[in-house]
């Protein structure tokens, strides 16, 4: 076996295994001297050994390049949860069940970004280009300047966009991409992962802004967008409940703007609709103050959002009672119903419980837990609260009550639609009059006190 290199040249960096006064590549005198191994563990075939690298050029943390340039698609729920429109030369992950509208959202997204002066390709690994012509029509936009082709050979695609030079390019979908030089099946794990790396790498080194659509498979498929989550710049998820027509863009990892942001949008016969005032939307179905309803004034990326959440609470006819939740975390419901019981005193041994948050959506923020008790408390009491009042806070395990972030913000979304009070943990921030009555609690036993009376 050669031996390690131990000693380098130090005008022309030759590596050499043994020491002599003039290097043989350069020519110089006493240039050569001894060096360690950088490898600093035991010795093996895969160590680094005593080969040296080039130095790498440091600069300061200061910097003159400008911020990375931007496009406006003119359709605002999308340009935010973007982080203020699509960065040139990044690559984006669109993810989301199958049927959920992943296609529809990108070929209007890339009609957009087309008629806003972007070169865009569209191609479809999963439906033929009359398919996708046929949803065109649907939606009106056969006269955009989109370019198509319904391919999955990624070798061709690539050649096709170094010729076409392109400014915007969707790959719908990634898993159903193949290469060549990989020997495994399309939409296997080796697949989506080198066929996502070759088109990342394409991306930045061309300039071009690449959107690749991931189903995100059932579990027990390990093929689904996860593995490519850590490649791209952005992740966006396009979640919603099937039966209902709200869909949301949900921004989980963006290294160009700010992450948890959210778009929504309605799906209608003539495709996705922006939705600009979600709060009134995921209320509108309220009607009289029920029982087991509460609105929640929640806080989604940015901005403010009001949401229903539904509880049903009744006695259970099994062994071991049911909880059924739709739109929140089981877990937190099952610490919350656990707080409950053993700080306030309000069991539900032998009742099924169930909770929804209405309208489809999902909320995934602490400050949810007071909500949730309140239409817990309410659903098992059969007492409606106000329908004019609002309520948020985190509730902790020894069943105090933690401010939630934004208060103002949450005030003032809900003094918009029309909320007259709110019923807050103590020690909220707020600024100035929000135009909302606060009733703060100090923990959850005066919240269910005050609020459903002696017990
Ligand atoms: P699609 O974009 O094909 O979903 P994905 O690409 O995520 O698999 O959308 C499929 C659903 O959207 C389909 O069930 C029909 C519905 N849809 C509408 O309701 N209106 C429309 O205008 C379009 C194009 C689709
Ligand atoms: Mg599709």
């Amino acid at each position: 076996m050669a031996k390690d290199p131990t000693y380098i040249c130090s005008k022309c960096n030759a590596a050499t295994t043994k020491w002599s006064g003039r290097c043989d590549t350069c020519g110089e005198w006493n240039t050569i001297e001894e060096v360690k191994p950088l490898s600093t563990g035991p010795k093996s075939k895969k160590a680094m050994g005593g080969i040296r690298g080039k130095e790498i050029t440091l600069t300061d943390l200061a910097t003159t390049e400008k911020e990375p340039p931007r496009t406006l698609s003119g359709v605002g729920e999308l340009d935010r949860t973007l982080g203020g429109g699509l960065v040139k030369a990044s690559a984006l992950l669109v993810g989301g069940d199958p049927g959920i509208g992943k296609s529809t959202l990108l070929l209007q997204a890339a009609a957009r970004f087309a008629r806003n002066g972007l070169k865009v390709l569209y191609i479809s690994g999963e439906e033929s280009a009359s398919q996708v012509q046929m949803r065109a029509r649907r939606l009106g936009l056969t006269e955009s300047p989109v370019k198509l082709a319904s391919e999955t050979n990624l070798r061709d695609i690539l050649t096709t966009l170094e010729a076409e030079q392109p400014d915007f390019v969707i790959i719908d979908s990634i898993q159903t991409m193949w290469l060549d030089t990989v020997e495994a099946a399309p939409g296997s794990v080796s697949q989506v992962r080198a066929a996502a790396h070759e088109l990342t790498s394409f991306a930045k080194s061309r300039g071009i802004a690449v959107v690749m659509v991931g189903h995100v498979t059932k579990e027990g498929a390990i093929a689904g967008p996860r593995v490519v989550e850590h490649m791209v710049d952005t992740v966006l998820y396009f979640e919603g409940e099937r039966g209902h027509q709200f869909r949301i863009l949900r921004a989980v990892k963006n290294r160009f703007g700010p992450a948890d942001e959210i778009g929504v949008f309605e799906m209608t016969g003539k495709g996705l609709a922006e939705v600009k005032n979600p709060s009134a939307l995921f209320l509108s179905e309220r009607g009289d103050p029920a029982p087991g309803s509460v609105v929640f004034a929640g806080i989604e990326g940015s901005r403010p959002m009001l949401c229903e959440f539904q509880a049903l609470v009744a006695p259970s006819p099994h062994s071991q009672p049911r909880r059924t939740v739709v739109g929140w975390d089981g877990s937190r419901l099952a610490m919350i119903l656990a707080v409950l019981e053993s700080r306030a005193g309000v069991p539900f041994t032998g009742l099924d419980v169930y909770l929804n948050v209405a309208g489809g959506l999902r909320v995934s923020e602490p400050a949810a837990d007071l909500a949730v008790a309140a239409a817990l408390i309410s659903a098992r009491e059969d007492a409606a609260l106000p329908k004019e009042s609002v309520i948020f806070g985190e509730i902790s395990l020894s069943g105090g009550l933690r401010p939630a972030p934004q208060t103002e913000n949450r005030l003032k979304e809900a003094s918009k639609l029309g909320f007259t009070s709110a019923i807050t943990p103590v020690r909220a921030k707020r600024g100035g009059d929000a135009g909302v009555g606060v009733r703060e609690m100090q923990d959850l036993h005066t919240f269910v006190e005050q609020v459903f009376g002696a017990r």
